[in-house]
């Protein structure tokens, strides 16, 4: 147990004050009663009502009771945050945010919606927060995650905030899904065991009602970043590391989202090449995968965690069946997808970022659509000009590649239409 209220009641009773005063004077409930004599975490807010009534510091009211194997500092246990770049994700643009915005910036005029079509952390659409937004990923965590920053649903931050501090607490778990398939291999068994039961349970307070969908995605995304930090991996889960010594335990962190966001933001979890025929925008910014890495395969435990139908997994990685997953664009179909998409974009801007790695890599880093095509599909939509930053390379194997640049090709719409 990690908080005690012993010194609370002591105080009630030396000042001969009842549960029923205190839900009087405090004006809580008698359910935040029972969490006090359960020891369970209760708001900031409510703390700071009951030091009122006292007139009281918080520290004579509660204490941290650390047991030494949970491992975790009790700092952790509350100061924990994570913002959105604090993933370990394949191609995110975080550190390219500026650049891409100076781009539009001195470009484009009269933008006042942007949608972000292959999204994955939601990095580019977060450098349009003054704008409304789209975003769109194929992956059902990638949608989760976008949901939980972006959502137009309004969230009760102290009650997420309530939740991630029980889940860090509590220990003594049933197994689960989670530890029956995935002990020992991405995770201890202790962390597969407290992945699987947080799942669980927040799927449980979501269909009974406790929390609406957009605080159920982001206790999920909680879960993900969570898993992202410790995994025993480099970074994708292709492979774990064999005889890994699990010395990282699983803290949630509170993810720090706007309570509430722009009302017209929307976000959808589709093939970009279908929901773009539904959508008009100002701008659309096109970051499809580069090379044959599907994220589906390299990102197949957070999926099937966001997910939580409990499917079987197959293989040393664990992999369940991801059938409807895979991308078009990371395969040698990948220039007539990104043809047809280009037809069907809606906008007056269509910003498209891609490497320069057309055949520097090995096989698999190569990039997938050629030069020649994407100057052909774009100049055949509009005006096109080039914008480029020097950037770390993206490679799936252990190529020596140089020179690589992240290109952003600025296309502007020469007649708005669908076809
Ligand atoms: C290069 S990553 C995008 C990275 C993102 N800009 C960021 O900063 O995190 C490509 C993303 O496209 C998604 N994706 C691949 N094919 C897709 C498709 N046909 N429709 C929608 N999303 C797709 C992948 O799941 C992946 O998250």
């Amino acid at each position: 147990m990690a908080i005690a209220y012993d010194k609370l009641f002591r105080l009630m009773e030396s000042q001969q004050i009842t549960s029923t005063a205190l839900m009087r004077k405090a004006n809580i409930s008698g359910n935040i009663i029972s969490c006090l004599r359960h020891n369970e975490y209760v708001s900031p807010e409510t703390i700071e009502t009951i030091c009122r009534v006292f007139q009281c510091r918080v520290d004579a009211v509660l204490d941290f009771k650390f047991s030494p194997e949970m491992n975790i500092a009790p700092s952790e246990l509350f100061l924990r945050t994570a913002n959105i770049q604090n993933r370990r994700y394949l191609g995110n643009k975080f550190k390219l945010l500026k650049f891409l915005r100076n781009v539009v910036d001195k470009n484009c005029t009269a933008v006042e919606t942007v949608a972000d079509i292959f999204s994955g952390t939601g990095a580019v659409a977060s450098a349009f927060m003054d704008k409304a937004i789209i975003t769109n990923d194929l992956l059902y965590s990638n949608y989760l995650c976008n949901l939980a920053w972006f959502g137009r649903e309004q969230v009760h931050l102290p009650l997420l905030e309530n939740l991630i501090a029980n889940y860090n607490q509590i220990t003594d778990l049933p197994t689960n899904y989670m530890t029956d398939n995935f002990a020992d291999t991405y995770f201890s068994e202790a962390d597969c065991t407290k992945i699987g039961f947080v799942r669980e349970d927040v799927e449980e307070k979501y269909q009974l009602g406790v929390i609406n969908e957009r605080e159920r995605a982001v206790l999920v995304a909680s879960l993900i970043y969570a898993m992202d930090r410790i995994a025993n991996t480099c970074g994708h889960y292709d492979a774990w590391r064999h005889g890994a010594i699990f010395d990282r335990r699983l803290v949630l962190p509170l993810l720090n989202v706007p309570a509430e966001n722009n009302r017209q933001n929307r976000c959808f979890n589709e093939d970009a090449n279908e929901l773009v025929k539904r959508i008009r925008v100002d701008l659309i910014y096109i970051d499809p995968p580069y090379n044959s890495r599907q994220y589906s395969d390299t990102y197949h435990l957070l999926e099937n965690v966001a997910r939580w139908q409990k499917p079987p997994v197959h293989g040393v990685a664990r992999k369940m069946n991801r059938a409807g997953l895979k991308s078009l664009y990371c395969t040698s179909k990948a220039t007539d997808a990104f043809e047809e998409l280009i037809q069907h974009c809606d906008a007056k801007y269509i910003l498209f970022s891609y490497n320069n790695m057309a055949n520097k890599g090995d096989a698999r880093s190569n990039a997938r659509i050629s030069d020649e095509d994407i100057f052909r599909i774009l100049n055949a939509k509009g005006d096109v000009e080039v914008f480029s930053a020097k950037y770390k390379p993206f490679t799936a194997g252990k190529s020596d590649i140089r020179g690589n640049e992240e290109r952003l090709f600025l296309c502007k719409v020469r007649q708005r239409s669908k076809i």
